[in-house]
């Protein structure tokens, strides 16, 4: 399963990177608006710096919503750095966008899916990525994990190469029943990767290796 940080917030990118277990980034207009970033010079420079941070994928999210204007700033995007993948709402225009951009080696990550459906229509398109926002399913007392499961069973029904990306990740059992229903990829807050550290039989077993060691020497 690779994991993804879902954050434009490059202190946040540095610390998981530093983990040594980040495969890569999304973001979106609004986690971008979160950091102050505005005004289309400096997003384009902020993908760039997030870029140099991590060695994987980074989802940079267009804002036109026709197909030309889709077109237009997905290869403006592309063409930043090889690591950028284009990320496109699915709508109708997004898929026809999608499509054109798989036709031409640009990498894409559909995203707002909220049925199988869409991730069936995505799939079709040939996106690199699709991405079920799990957690604003949850919000409306809507399985998202079921929905991660649903689109699973169907790629593998049909062999799509889509790489399943369970986004909208609100915390650690996330990760874990994505990782056990099969999603590919999480993207979720620093928090949901680091929630996976934690156990106190392992803080209360230190403590004791520790203090055992201390008492012989
Ligand atoms: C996915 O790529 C989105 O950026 C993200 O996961 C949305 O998450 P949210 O529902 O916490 O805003």
């Amino acid at each position: 399963m690779k994991f993804f940080i879902d954050t434009a917030n490059l202190d946040q990118i540095r610390e998981a990177q530093d983990l040594g277990v980040l495969d890569g980034v999304t973001t979106n207009p609004s986690l971008m608006a979160k950091e102050g970033i505005t005004g289309r010079n400096n997003i384009l420079k902020h993908y760039v710096d997030i870029c140099n941070i991590v060695d994987g994928d980074v989802s940079a999210e267009v804002i036109a919503t026709d197909f030309e204007g889709i077109v237009k700033e997905g290869e403006q995007l592309a063409d930043l750095h090889e690591q950028i993948v284009v990320k496109v709402p699915m709508i109708k225009e997004g898929i026809k966008a999608i499509k054109y951009f798989t036709d031409k080696g640009i990498r894409t990550n559909c995203t707002l899916v909220f049925s199988a459906g869409q991730a069936l229509l995505a799939a079709k398109a040939g996106a690199t990525y699709v991405s079920p926002f799990i957690g604003r399913l949850d919000d409306i007392s809507t399985d998202g994990l079921n929905l991660i499961a649903e689109i699973r069973l169907i790629y593998d029904n049909y062999g799509f190469e889509t790489e399943i990306l369970a986004a909208s990740i609100r915390h650690t059992m996330h990760v874990l029943e994505c990782a056990k229903i099969g999603a590919d990829v999480m993207t979720g807050p620093l928090s949901s990767i680091e929630g996976l550290l934690k156990h106190p039989l392992t803080d209360i077993g230190l403590e004791k290796f520790l203090a055992d060691y201390k008492k012989g020497n």
